[in-house]
């Protein structure tokens, strides 16, 4: 008789503090054989594992799944495809797998690379995903500041080329969050300024983790180099409710 091939889920463990984590993602997490996340070839360490912890039942495997923290494509691709490799061969001997991140699995994750492989690979497995609050989200409500409201728009942006992308898309959307601002800091700051919203920008880093750090004047990023865990959010009206 031919084995049943388990079912992969990508579950959002939400932004660090356990509460905030779903239902769904609690339930799933409980029952699959065996949880898997990205950790860096450094340290071995996943913060998503971290958050989720309380919720992983004793004798259920976490495996880490090493990430090399490079901007080689050809290096972190070959990384995820045996990556991939390793899980469908576990789901294929009939295991239920979920694969954490932090936030949300489909913002900016290492599920979508993850998830793409595993389709070429072995496009029969089951995927779920599971959603999780993002960081911005969980921002906006530990600001008390509404992401968007009536008509307005808001631009979602990687960071890690400064403010090149936010200047490429004309530079004035009515709300804008830079994710991955952890590098070029001094240039998203810039291109804010360009756009006049430097004045109502705000940066979290640890959103809802015990580190949490809300930064209200982000030109303090010119003289210290923010964490990783760090966004900046910016609106172009009135009405900075940074604490
Ligand atoms: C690879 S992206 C992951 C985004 C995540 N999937 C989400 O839904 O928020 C990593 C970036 O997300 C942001 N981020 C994630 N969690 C955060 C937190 N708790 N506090 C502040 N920023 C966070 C930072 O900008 C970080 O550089």
């Amino acid at each position: 008789m031919q084995t049943q091939t388990g079912k992969l889920y990508g579950i959002g463990v939400g932004p660090g503090d356990p509460e905030l984590m779903t239902l769904k993602a609690v339930r799933v997490l409980k029952s699959v054989d065996v949880v898997y996340a990205a950790a860096s070839t450094k340290n071995d360490y996943s913060l998503a594992v971290n958050v989720a912890k309380a919720h992983i039942p004793d004798n259920t495997p976490v495996i880490h799944l090493a990430f090399p923290m490079t901007c080689d494509r050809e290096e972190t691709g070959r990384a995820w495809r045996q990556h991939a490799q390793a899980l469908a061969a576990e789901l294929k001997t009939g295991r239920s797998a979920a694969f954490l991140t932090l936030g949300d699995p489909m913002t900016y994750s290492t599920f979508g690379y993850l998830m793409k492989n595993i389709r070429t690979i072995a496009p029969d497995i089951d995927i779920e995903t599971v959603p999780g609050i993002s960081s911005y989200q969980a921002s906006a409500a530990r600001l008390n500041t509404p992401l968007v409201e009536g008509e307005e728009s808001l631009l979602i942006t990687s960071g890690v080329k400064g403010g090149d992308r936010f200047r490429s898309m004309g530079g004035k959307p009515e709300n804008v969050v830079f994710l991955k601002a952890y590098r070029n800091v001094p240039d998203i700051s810039a291109a804010l300024q360009e756009a006049d919203m430097l004045g109502t920008s705000v940066a979290i880093s640890h959103c809802c983790l015990p580190e949490e750090e809300i930064i209200a004047d982000i030109r303090e990023f010119e003289h210290r180099t923010p964490g990783y865990w760090t966004l900046i959010m910016a609106k172009h009206r009135n009405g900075k409710s940074a604490e």
